[in-house]
Formats: structure tokens, sequence, C-alpha cells
């Protein structure tokens, strides 16, 4: 198969410096692009994107995960158009769209016995820890190291500390570290961080401080330090931990959230978390999210003793969007998921063959239609924390990867820490492509990076 010709990125060099003369840094979130290598899209359709140099990318990034029915598909864009131009885009006030989404929603996600709409996945999850806050009348708050849960001072925290154990603490006993100037380190302290994947920690740290823990915050599988699935009964034992402790178990279902499952990593793993939270596909790129669980602690919401809300939450814009995406999924879920699955392990499986028969130790980490590729120090079976993923990979590797990959017209994000997402705008002639590229970039790497300077 003939792979695309190496891009000329000129024109995307030329924005990007022109962006920058404005917005601080070229970009208005903290990660997106590389030094060096930024591209500007013009514009993308399906699995596809164009910058405006006129390069064509094949997309595995896809907005960061919600454009789980590729870019711009036309029933979302049928429902959207239809609502905003026969009924308006911003009511501040209860709509239609409010019940069949939400109900959909419960329908979907049964651990919801009620829920509210905000705008991204930070929000939602601020808004999950304060409600378990208000309903327990504790204040501390469990997550992992390495699991991001979105920007705010509340849990920018350990999402990305220094790998070094000086720095962070020991291994079973990790600091709270502040992942940005500008938290106060009294908000850091209200966090308890643990290692992912590890009972015998929580245990310990619930029997000892259980009294003032009032939720364990989670990804069910961790996705921002590339991808840690649970280990075979790790979730159940936390559930049991946090029940015994009287301890609620929030689920941050950002990135699984109708990607693993119509049910989302609660479905999937079947886990009956008490609050979860939901934003990226249930938007098919649109901002919004959901937070909601156990009706007994929504209720605090009812009452308002617990206060929650925003201009711009349940807007007809972002509803009417979701309801077409929740339509598509209990339509098509029969047939999507396995699909999705499929075309997800043939990259996987076509990835890791291409890496490996160039003398790369590497691993691949996935759950459903997203994975990680990790260039490894040496062969290992598995990453099972934050410290094992960051410490044992090696990014250089993966940077050189992905710009080969770049300029051969195959786009996923960067960094290490983050993630490849299919669509169901994939197909297979994609996931060919895509390898036959691989086989090519992977050679350019070896030039510049050999695979004997990987081993230990
Ligand atoms: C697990 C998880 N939670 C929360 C967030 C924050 O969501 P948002 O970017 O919509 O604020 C993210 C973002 O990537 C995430 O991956």
């Amino acid at each position: 198969m003939a792979v695309a010709a190496r891009t000329d990125t000129r024109r995307s060099q030329e924005m990007f410096r022109r962006i920058a003369t404005s917005i601080a840094g070229g970009e208005s979130s903290y990660a997106r692009l590389r030094s060096g290598i930024e591209l500007c899209i013009e514009r993308t359709a399906g699995a596809r994107m164009w910058d405006v140099d006129g390069n064509e990318y094949l997309d595995y990034c896809l907005g960061y995960g919600p454009l789980l029915f590729g870019h711009h598909p036309e029933d979302i864009v049928a429902a959207v158009v239809e609502q905003i131009t026969t009924r308006g885009y911003h009511f501040s006030f209860p709509h239609r769209l409010d019940y069949e989404v939400g109900e959909r929603l419960q329908r979907m996600v049964p651990s919801m016995e009620l829920l509210r709409f905000a705008c991204s996945g930070t929000e939602a999850t601020m808004a999950a820890m304060r409600l378990a806050r208000g309903f327990t009348g504790k204040e501390k708050i469990v997550k992992f190291e390495g699991a991001y849960h979105g920007w705010s001072d509340l849990h920018y925290i350990s999402a990305h500390p220094p790998v070094g154990a000086a720095a962070a603490g020991l291994h079973r006993a990790p600091r709270s570290v502040p992942d940005t100037a500008g938290i106060p380190r009294a908000i850091a302290d209200t966090v308890i961080v643990q290692p992912f994947n590890d009972l015998e920690v929580l245990e310990q740290t619930l029997d000892r401080r259980g009294f003032e823990i009032a939720a364990v915050l989670i990804e069910p599988a961790l996705a921002n330090c590339g991808i840690i699935p649970p280990l075979p009964g790790y979730l159940e034992g936390v559930r049991r931990l946090t029940e015994a402790h009287g301890v609620l178990l929030i689920f941050d279902e950002v990135m699984t959230g109708f990607r693993l499952a119509p049910g989302g990593a609660q479905e999937h793993f079947r886990i009956r978390p008490d609050l979860s939270t939901f934003a990226k596909v249930l938007g098919g790129g649109f901002p919004v999210a959901a937070f909601g669980g156990r009706g007994d602690v929504m209720e605090l919401e009812a009452t308002g003793e617990v206060m929650h809300g925003g201009t711009y939450t349940a807007s007809p814009l972002v509803l009417a969007a979701a309801r077409a995406v929740l339509d598509r999924i209990e339509r098509d879920r029969d047939t999507m998921y396995p699909e999705l699955n499929r075309l997800t392990q043939r990259l996987q499986d076509g990835l890791l063959r291409v890496v490996r028969d160039a003398g790369y130790p590497s691993l691949v980490q996935g759950v459903g239609p997203f994975f990680q590729l990790f260039f490894l120090d040496r062969p290992r079976e598995r990453l099972i924390d934050y410290r094992d993923a960051m410490g044992h990979s090696r990014r250089d590797v993966y940077a050189a990867f992905h710009e080969a990959m770049q300029q051969r017209g195959i786009y996923f994000h960067p960094g290490q820490s983050e993630r490849w997402f299919l669509s169901t705008a994939h197909t297979d002639a994609d996931i060919d492509q895509t390898l036959a590229a691989a086989a090519e970039a992977i050679q350019e790497v070896a030039r510049r990076l050999p695979p004997r300077s990987t081993a230990e």
C-alpha cells in the first residue's frame, strides 16, 4: 500500500506563529500540540482532517475522544441544525430535551437515578466532589496518581507529577502534588493520592482515614498516563472497601462513558458506583457533560442544599447533539461496539508487530476502542500504575514515532501519556494505511534512535 508523501506544514507554522501573538502559548488548552510540528486545521470529515497546507491526516485523536462517530456525522449535524434554526439554542429554562436526554441516560446508565447536566468533564467532576462532601459531611477525596479529572484546583493534583520518588513521595504513599502553580497547598491537602491497582494500600488508607474521606474518585481505567486497565478484581475491591467504610465511590467516566459500552465502564466491568461523571462522547463533539447517581445523594441538588449551576448548563444546542449521539448508540449498540473493538484489535496487533519487528520492546494496553502503544526500556508484560507507565516508557522514541507518522498523514496525540481513539468512521482500509505508514515510520525512528539504545 502506498504511503502518503511527507508533509509540508509551512502554512501551519506561519498561522501558529500568528495565533501566538494574541493567544497565550498559541492554544487555549495546555497540552494539544508539540512544539515545532504544530498543525492548524482547515476542515475535517469522518475519520480525516486536513491542515491549512492541504495535507490529509487519518485522525486517531478525534478531538480528544468525543468523536465516537467521527467528525461531524450527518445525524448529529442535522439534529443540531434543526434545533437551532427552528427552536433556538439558548433558553436557560427547562425544555423537552432535558427529559429526552435525561431519560435516555437513566436507561443506559442505571446507577444514574438522578442526574444533572454541566458543560465539561472538569465541571461535572467538581460537582460530584462537592456533592460527596455535602452528603457525607467529610472533606477529603481519594484520587489516584496519574489520573486526570480536569484542570481545577480541586483535582489537578498528582495527575502528572514528576516521576522521581523524591518528588512525589514513596510508591505506596504518594504525596499530593499540585500539577500547576497557583493551587493553594490547603486545597491540595484535601486530596489523598493513592497508587492505582493497589487494593492493599487503599484498604490501609480507608482503615486509618475513612472517618475523614468523603469519596474515592477513580477513572475505572486510567486513561491519562497511556491506558492502564484495572487488574482483575481491583474495581470490585474498591467498591467493597468504599461501601464498608461509608465512603462514596465516584466513577469518572469522562473517557470511558459510552465508549466501552452504552453504559460505560460500569456496564463493562459490572460495578455500580454511587456517582458518575460523563462528558466527551456524550456530546459527540459538543460541550456537554453530566453527573449523577444515587437518588439520596442527588437529592441534595434537588433541595439546593448543594449548589450547582451555570448559564450554559443543559443548553438545547448541546442536548440536541447528545440526544442524537444516544439515539445512535441505542440503535446500533449490538453492532457498533463489536466492530469498533475488532478494528481496534487489528490496529493494536498490527502496530505492535511493526514496532517489535523493528526491535523495540513495546506494549499495547487498552480497553475497548482506545489504547496506547508504549515504547519500553525493556520487555514487560504489563504496566499497572502511573509510575510503571512513566518510569519504563521511552517518551523520546514515542515522540519520534509520532513525528514520523504525522509526516506520513497519520495523526495521533504526540504524548506518551495520551492514547489513540477509534471511531465508527474508521475502516479496514484506514487500518491498512496506518500500518503501512507505521512500517515506514519505524525505520526512520530506528535511524534516529536505534532499538539497541532502548535495552537496559
Ligand atoms: C477522565 C477525565 N476526566 C475529566 C476530564 C476533563 O474533561 P474536560 O476536558 O471536558 O473538562 C478529562 C479530560 O480529558 C478526562 O480524561
